[in-house]
């Protein structure tokens, strides 16, 4: 693969969107996805292994665990397509017990260079697997995968870890309808989706003691100065982890301590903040295992099987395209 490289096309679509989510009316964002650059992707690895972070462990378990299971009720010949693979390690469960009965295919869809590096250096190794990333967002990597694939393969799509968290509800089912219109009758979708537990461990999970998740998310704004020539003084701002009841999720923000004015000069953009305002930069919806039918049957799918982890609630699901 080439070395990670900023184009700038990158810059200007970085600065675009960081101008329109800091200056919509009301609470300001920035979009969640921009906190993976090279350092975020190191952070966020780093944050998988915290003792509070159970998810991480919890996805790989059951991969682990149910791999067998789970690739049976598979059709052949399958390719397998993963959204956000990360650094691919829980994968690995998936595309060997794959690999022990046939070729395969596997196509790794990342914005993050970095990540999509990592992962092809985790997986690239595995016996009768063939490893081919793309370097783009998840529908437009997906179409391509789909579109390019022979007319008797079918796909198997990962999307784990959660990552379907970040979407508000609504946004996750039009996603999982976006999905569905590029797979076949038979195809399917392994969705992992992190559990409700207790508010006290689920703040605990977004707001460790190390302040690694502080860091990840403070990295935002060093980011947007590193890359965008802005002035945050990271001093003057504090992470804060939230569960939002009504809409059962955790949401990460930062806090302006004082009120200040920020420069952002590749966006074009003065942001004046007032003392405790907050920048919105994350959400993490969790999901009661009996939701997850529903979400499948509104979308195009069923839910063919699920497993819970039950040391960390955490559930895999697999959807079958209908
Ligand atoms: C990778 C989006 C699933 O929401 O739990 C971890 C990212 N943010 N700690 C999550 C994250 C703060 C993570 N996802």
């Amino acid at each position: 693969m080439a070395t990670p490289s900023l184009s700038l096309r990158h810059v200007s679509d970085f600065a675009a969107d960081v101008r329109a989510s800091l200056t919509k009316p009301g609470q300001r964002e920035l979009p969640s996805k921009y906190l993976y650059d090279e350092v975020g992707s190191a952070l966020f690895e780093t944050i998988c292994v915290l003792p509070e972070y159970g998810l991480t462990r919890a996805d790989a378990r059951l991969l682990q665990k149910h791999a067998g299971e789970i690739v049976r009720r598979l059709p052949s010949p399958i390719q397998v397509a993963e959204l956000g693979s990360g650094s691919g390690k829980k994968t690995r469960w998936i595309l060997e017990a794959l690999s022990r009965r046939q070729e395969i295919y596997y196509y790794p869809i990342e914005i993050s260079p970095y990540a999509l590096a990592a992962c092809e250096k985790e997986l690239g190794q595995i016996d009768l697997v063939s490893i081919v990333g793309y370097e783009q967002p998840y529908l437009e990597g997906l179409r391509a995968v789909a579109e390019g694939r022979e007319e008797q393969d079918h796909l198997l799509v990962l999307f784990l870890g959660s990552t379907i968290g970040n979407f508000d509800r609504e946004a996750g089912e039009e996603f999982l309808r976006e999905m569905r219109a590029f797979l076949r009758p038979g195809d399917a979708l392994l969705l992992g989706t992190d559990l409700e537990k207790s508010v006290e461990l689920q703040l605990l999970a977004y707001d460790d003691a190390a302040g690694v998740t502080a860091a990840f998310n403070m990295n935002l704004l060093a980011r947007i100065n590193r890359e965008l020539g802005a002035d945050f003084d990271l001093s003057c701002f504090q992470h804060e982890a939230r569960w939002n009841y009504a809409e059962r999720r955790i949401e990460m923000h930062l806090r302006s301590l004082r009120r200040q004015t920020v420069r952002i000069p590749a966006a074009s953009l003065r942001v004046m903040l007032d003392e405790d305002e907050t920048i919105w930069t994350e959400s993490s919806h969790k999901y009661r295992a009996e939701e997850i039918p529903g979400m499948a049957e509104r979308t195009g799918f069923r839910c063919d099987g699920q497993w819970i982890d039950r040391e960390w609630p955490f559930a895999q699901n697999l959807l079958i395209a209908e």
